[in-house]
């Protein structure tokens, strides 16, 4: 057989199987109970690339390890980076998975488990479309760096002094990345954005210890509700964030770009109807997508305090915590938003209580230009497997090793995803269009000779 295409079809069983293998090892990030089983990922996921014919190697880290593999046998051609991640969230809350989310389960079309979307699916799809140009050919189109990260899920902490350190080995005209979703089923896309983050805890402390809360309550400050007056302040009644000096450094997006997003096939009633929730909100005077893709925000992600237990318990609590993130967009950087949220939480935090912000993580927004060899590249390669012209779209996720990758390489980031709306990402129950596996793999197989094509020198 000498057509990669063809060949995609003849080994999808395998395929399929290889990744259902990959998706059972519980490569958990952020739980150290499974550094075990992340390490053995990243093993297995180097093996796998060693045999689709590249060089692989694990790069030791202060924290999980890098799979770098590598094909470079096309002198003259262009050298394409591939990043991705073999890390996945937790899967609580288990109860609510109705199949275990390590052991991949197929209903409806639909390839249940935690890491078919995020990122483990999508990212095995370049191992296969790899594999299926070196053993029709013999050779890629393209040179290629195989870069897999285990901590994309806790704020790659070891990949930015890595990329910083290895600035040659990594040397690429693109990157190319899918780890992220479709516009809708059917209507493939290519990313135009991503956005930034800036992760918070806020500790809340008062009195010694807790209190009665008859004996004491009216006197003393309580920690709880002083959290909550600060979380009050976060936004004004217009959705808008209130923190001081917030928009600032907000980019204004381009008119043509506000015009596409309205071209594109959005209904508020079909979105709410299908989170389950009756109204929408957020900040005035923009549509549900320019909300979540091209304006920032600002979220509680987790609240602790006091007594949450059976029954009622009359304690008034010393201490209160909340965890407060931020999407960014364009020009804003989480080091000024850091600045601007210590000095309003100061400025609004009642006396009697004392208040410490720690940072968690962080990540600048990315915006790409949508033009360009590599992103016609991609747009004729989505073109002939799904059939359609992609539609650019933005994404309120954050990947935020994209920006450190342009700006230390000087490439160019492709975000071409497989995922869809309501694939569950981090949540229970994630999903992947099965077809979607075969239709990605086709997908990049075209992808890397157009990108051969088109960025020969
Ligand atoms: N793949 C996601 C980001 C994403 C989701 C991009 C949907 C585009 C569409 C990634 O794995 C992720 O979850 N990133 C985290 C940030 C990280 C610092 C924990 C996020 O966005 O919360
Ligand atoms: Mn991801
Ligand atoms: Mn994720």
């Amino acid at each position: 057989m000498t057509d990669p295409i063809a060949f995609v079809g003849s080994q999808l069983d395998r395929f399929q199987s290889e990744l259902y293998d990959f998706l059972r090892i519980p490569s958990i990030s952020a739980k150290s109970e499974h550094d075990g089983d992340t390490r053995r990922t990243a093993e297995w996921l180097a093996a796998r690339l060693t045999d689709a014919g590249l060089t692989s190697e694990l790069v030791e880290t202060p924290g999980h390890p890098i799979v770098l593999a590598e094909w470079r046998g096309a002198p003259g051609a262009p050298t394409v980076l591939i990043y991705g991640h073999y890390d996945v969230q937790p899967a609580e809350p288990l109860d609510e998975w109705l199949s275990p989310p390590f052991e991949p389960t197929v209903r409806d079309g639909r390839l249940y488990g935690r890491g078919t979307a995020d990122d483990k699916g999508q990212f095995y799809m370049h191992v296969k479309a790899l594999e299926s140009h070196l053993a029709t050919r013999g050779s890629l189109p393209i040179n290629v760096v195989v870069l897999a990260e285990g901590e994309e899920e806790v704020g790659s902490p070891n990949l930015v002094p890595f990329v910083e350190a290895h600035r040659d080995r990594l040397a690429c005209a693109v990157v190319v990345i899918s780890d992220s979703g479709m516009f809708a089923e059917g209507l493939p896309s290519l990313l135009f954005s991503l956005r930034g983050l800036a992760y918070f805890e806020i500790h809340v402390k008062g009195a010694k210890s807790d209190l009665h809360s008859g004996e004491y309550g009216g006197a003393v400050t309580n920690p709880g509700n002083a959290l909550a007056r600060i979380i009050a302040s976060l936004h004004d009644r217009d959705g808008r964030v209130a923190v001081p000096g917030f928009y600032d450094d907000v980019a204004q997006w381009d008119a043509e770009t506000r015009e596409q997003i309205r071209q594109l096939p959005h209904d508020d009633r079909a979105y709410r109807a299908e989170l389950g929730v009756n109204a929408l909100s957020g900040e005035a005077g923009y549509g549900t997508l320019e909300r979540t893709w091209i304006r920032p925000t600002c979220d509680v992600n987790g609240i602790l305090c006091g007594y949450t237990g059976e029954g009622a318990k009359t304690v008034l609590p010393n201490r209160a915590m909340a965890k407060v993130s931020f999407r960014l967009v364009p020009n804003q950087t989480p080091a000024k938003v850091r600045a601007l949220f210590e000095a309003h939480v100061a400025k609004v935090t009642p006396p009697g209580v004392t208040v410490e912000i720690r940072e968690l993580h962080g990540g600048r927004p990315w915006r790409a230009k949508v033009e360009g060899p590599a992103f016609e590249a991609a747009a004729e390669a989505l073109e002939e497997t799904f059939g359609i012209r992609p539609v650019p779209m933005g994404a309120g996720g954050s990947i935020p090793i994209v920006v450190d990758f342009e700006g230390q390489l000087g490439a160019t980031a492709l975000l071409v995803g497989f995922s869809l709306p309501g694939c569950n990402l981090h949540a229970p129950n994630e999903w992947l269009p099965l077809a979607y596996f075969g239709n990605g793999i086709e997908t990049l197989v075209r992808l890397y000779s157009k990108l051969g094509d088109k960025l020969a020198s």
